[in-house]
C-alpha cells in the first residue's frame, strides 16, 4: 500500500465526500486492508444514535494484523526498534522475534488468570516489554489500559478503580534526563488506595530501581518469560465490535473518562490513515516521538506503523541528550521516513545550535508529522526550512484515535497553509457551530469544531463503563442537534482549511499533554491549608500552555511572611507531583483572598486566563467583587 497507489482516487474533496455521501462503500473497500478471520455481515449499524458498530460480524485482531500477518513476508525484516539514550541501549527486534516476544507475554498473561475481556493496566516506562504488553492483551482479547508513567500514585489508583484490571504490568523504573523514576513505589501506593485491588502485578526488573515485591501478588517477568519460551498462543478472533483498549483522558471533571475504542474499526482506520494520511510503506521505518501512555503512542507506535509492516520506533529519552542531534541521527541510522512528534519538541530544538539539523543523512525522511497541540507559524517555518521537508500539522483527539484534520497526501498533494492543521479527513462530517444556535457559522466566524455521527471507524465507541456520560459529555452541548462536540473553537477560511483556536471547556495542553485543570484544583484542594482554588492554563512560549494556580487560604496570614509564601507554594507543588504526577504542576501557585465569581458563585476562568495573558477579560458585568480581579492583577504581576 505505497502512496502512490491512492493517487487517481481524486482530489481529497471528492475523496471526503464520497465517505459522507457512501460511508459503506467507502468503507467497505477500506476493510480490504487487513486480514480479516470471518468477514462482517453489515458495514455499519447505526440503529441506535449515537453508538456506531462498524464491521459487525466480522471477526479479526489487532495482533494478528500487526504482527503475525507480516511473519511470511518479512519475519527477518525490523518491526520494533528500541532506542534508549537513558540506558544506552538499542535493540532490534525483527517481525519473528516480536511475534515470539508477544506470544509469551500472551502465555505469562494466560498463566496468570488474564481471559478475553479482562483487563491489564499497563504502567511502563518506553521499554518493549510494554509493547510486547500491548499487543499481547490484542492478542488474547484482553483489554489493556496503559497509564501514561509520568502520573503519579493518585492518578493511577482512580484508572485501577474504573477499570478492575486483573493484571497490572509494569517496571521497576524510567528514566528521564538521566534520572531514575521509579515506578514501583507508586504504583503500590495506588494499589492500596484502589478499592479493586488487581489479583497479580507483572514486574519488570530493568535493575534500575530497587523494590519490594509483595508475596502472593507480584511475579517477576523474566522468571516467567522463561517458562514459556517456545509457547504457542493462538490469536483470538474477536467480533470487530469488541472491546480493545480504553485510555484514560482528561475533560471538565475532576474523574478522567476511558475513552474505549473497538477491534475491527481500529485496525481498518489505522491502515486507512497509514496508507492516505502518513504515506508509510511497509519495510520502511517509522518514528514517532510521543510515549505509549498517550493516544499517538497507541495508533502510531504501536499499531499504525506495524499494521502498515513498517518498522516503528521506541525512544526511552529526550530530544536533547545526548546531544540535540539525537533524533535526527535515528533518523539517518534506521532510514526514517515517516516521523512523528509534538510542536513542544520542535521549540525545545528551536532553542538549540540550528547546525545539529544539518549534521546528519536526512534524504530517508520525506514527511515531518506534527500534532497534539497547535503549531505554531515561527515554530513550523524553522523547522520545515531547517529540515528541507514538507511538515503536515494534524489535529485529532484521544477520542478519535487519527487525525480528523490534515492534508493527505497519499489522496491529493494538498498544499499545507501556515497555522493550520488542514482539512476534515475521509468519514468526518465536520461542522463549525455557533456555541449557542447549534446554527452552522460562516466563513472566517468562530465555532465549535463538530462531528454529526456516526463517527468514522477508529473513533471512541462509549465511555468505558457508562453509555450516558457518553451521550452527555459528547453529544448534549449543542442545543437541539445530536453532534459530537470536540471542545475546541475553530474557523474555516474561504478555501476550506480549518485554524484551531483553544478548548471550550477547562482543558489545557501542556507540552501536547492534556490535563483537565479540575483535577489539578483537587488535589490542591486536598492540601489542609487550602480553601479553594481555581487553574487555569496560560500561554507559555515553549510548552505551549502552563497551569497557573490561584489560591485562597483558610488562613490567609499564613502566608504574609515571603519565606512561609515559598515555602507553601512549594508545599501545594508537591502536592500535585505526589498526587497526579510532575507533569500536572503548575508553574507557579498564588496566593489571593478571593476568585473573581458570578454572583451564583462560578468561577470565572476564563476572565483569569484573560488576565494572566494580559487580555481583555471580556464582559464582566456579572462579577460578584470586582476586587477579585485587581487581586489577579497584583498577582501575576500586572496593575490594576
Ligand atoms: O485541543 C486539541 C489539541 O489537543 C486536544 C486533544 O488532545 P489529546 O486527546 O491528547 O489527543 C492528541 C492527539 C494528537 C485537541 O482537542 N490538539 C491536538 N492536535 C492539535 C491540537 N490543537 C491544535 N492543533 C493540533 N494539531
Amino acid at each position: 500500500m505505497g502512496a502512490g497507489d491512492a493517487i487517481g482516487a481524486g482530489t481529497l474533496r471528492e475523496f471526503h465526500a464520497r465517505s459522507i455521501a457512501d460511508r459503506e462503500g467507502f468503507w467497505r473497500e477500506q476493510a480490504a486492508l487487513i486480514d480479516w478471520h470471518a468477514p462482517f455481515e453489515r458495514v455499519l449499524d447505526y440503529s441506535k444514535p449515537p453508538f456506531t458498530r462498524w464491521f459487525v460480524g466480522g471477526r479479526t485482531n489487532l495482533c494478528h494484523n500487526a504482527v503475525d500477518r507480516h511473519l511470511a513476508a518479512r519475519r527477518d525484516q525490523p518491526a520494533l526498534i528500541f532506542v534508549s539514550t537513558e540506558t544506552d541501549t538499542e535493540r532490534v527486534f525483527t517481525f519473528g522475534e516480536l511475534h515470539r516476544e508477544v506470544v509469551r507475554m500472551a502465555a505469562i498473561m494466560r498463566e496468570l488468570g488474564v481471559r478475553r475481556g479482562d483487563r491489564v493496566l499497563i504502567y511502563m516506562p518506553m521499554i518493549p516489554e510494554a509493547a510486547f504488553a500491548m499487543l499481547a492483551c490484542a492478542r488474547i482479547g484482553a483489554i489493556h489500559s496503559v497509564v501514561f508513567g509520568g502520573f503519579a500514585s493518585h492518578s493511577l489508583a482512580s484508572r485501577i478503580d474504573d477499570a478492575s484490571p486483573v493484571l497490572v504490568v509494569s517496571a521497576d523504573a524510567g528514566s528521564r534526563a538521566g534520572k531514575v523514576v521509579p515506578y514501583k513505589p507508586l504504583l503500590d501506593a495506588a494499589i492500596d488506595m484502589a478499592g479493586n485491588k488487581p489479583a497479580n502485578v507483572l514486574m519488570v526488573d530493568r535493575g534500575l530501581a530497587p523494590f519490594e515485591r509483595v508475596a502472593g501478588r507480584d511475579r517477576d517477568y523474566a522468571a516467567l518469560r522463561e517458562r514459556h519460551l517456545d509457547a504457542e498462543v493462538p490469536v483470538e478472533w474477536l467480533e470487530s465490535n469488541e472491546v480493545s483498549y480504553t485510555l484514560y483522558t482528561s475533560g471538565t471533571t475532576g474523574v478522567p473518562k476511558g475513552v474505549q475504542r473497538d477491534v475491527g474499526g481500529h485496525a481498518v482506520a489505522l491502515a486507512a490513515s497509514m496508507k492516505y494520511i502518513f504515506c508509510g510503506n511497509p519495510g520502511e521505518t517509522y518514528f514517532s516521538t510521543s510515549d505509549i501512555g498517550w493516544v499517538v503512542g497507541h495508533s502510531y507506535i504501536v499499531y499504525g506503523p506495524l499494521i502498515a509492516g513498517m518498522a516503528t520506533i521506541m525512544y526511552e529519552g529526550t530530544p536533547l541528550r545526548p546531544d540535540a542531534g539525537i533524533l535526527w541521527q535515528l533518523v539517518e541510522k534506521y532510514r526514517v521516513t515517516v516521523m512523528f512528534s509534538a510542536p513542544t519538541a520542535i521549540r525545545v530544538l528551536k532553542k538549540q545550535d540550528p547546525s545539529w539539523l544539518s549534521r546528519h543523512d536526512l534524504s530517508s525522511l520525506r514527511t515531518l508529522f506534527l500534532a497534539g497541540e497547535p503549531l505554531d507559524e515561527p515554530t513550523a517555518r524553522w523547522i520545515g526550512e531547517a529540515l528541507g521537508k514538507p511538515i503536515v500539522d494534524n489535529y485529532w483527539q484521544t477520542e478519535t484515535g487519527w487525525p480528523i484534520l490534515t492534508v493527505a497526501h497519499g489522496v491529493e498533494k494538498t498544499p499545507t497553509r501556515l497555522g493550520s492543521p488542514g482539512m476534515p479527513m475521509y468519514g468526518y462530517d465536520l461542522r463549525l457551530l455557533h456555541e449557542q444556535t447549534g446554527e452552522e457559522v460562516g466563513v472566517n466566524e468562530k465555532g465549535v469544531v463538530a462531528i454529526v455521527p456516526p463517527l468514522p471507524p477508529g473513533c471512541m465507541q462509549t465511555v468505558w463503563g457508562d453509555d450516558e456520560r457518553f451521550v452527555k459529555t459528547y453529544f448534549s452541548t449543542i442545543p437541539g442537534k445530536l453532534v459530537y462536540s470536540t471542545f475546541d473553537w475553530g474557523i474555516r477560511d474561504e478555501d476550506g482549511y480549518y485554524f484551531i483556536l483553544g478548548r471550550t471547556d477547562d482543558v489545557i495542553n501542556v507540552a501536547g499533554h492534556r490535563l483537565g485543570t479540575r483535577e489539578i484544583e483537587e488535589s490542591l484542594s486536598s492540601h489542609q491549608a487550602v480553601a479553594e482554588c481555581a487553574v487555569v492554563g496560560v500561554a507559555d512560549s515553549l510548552k505551549g500552555q502552563v497551569a497557573m494556580a490561584f489560591v485562597v487560604l483558610k488562613d490567609p496570614a499564613r502566608v504574609a511572611a515571603p519565606e512561609a509564601r515559598m515555602a507553601l507554594e512549594g508545599e501545594l507543588m508537591a502536592t500535585v507531583d505526589k498526587q497526579l504526577g510532575a507533569v500536572a504542576r503548575p508553574s507557579r501557585v498564588h496566593f489571593v483572598t478571593l476568585l473573581p465569581k458570578t454572583r451564583s458563585g462560578k468561577v470565572l476562568r476564563r476572565s483569569i486566563q484573560a488576565i494572566c495573558e494580559a487580555r481583555d477579560p471580556g464582559d464582566l458585568t456579572t462579577i460578584e467583587d470586582p476586587g477579585a480581579l485587581e487581586q489577579l492583577r497584583r498577582a501575576v504581576g500586572l496593575e490594576a
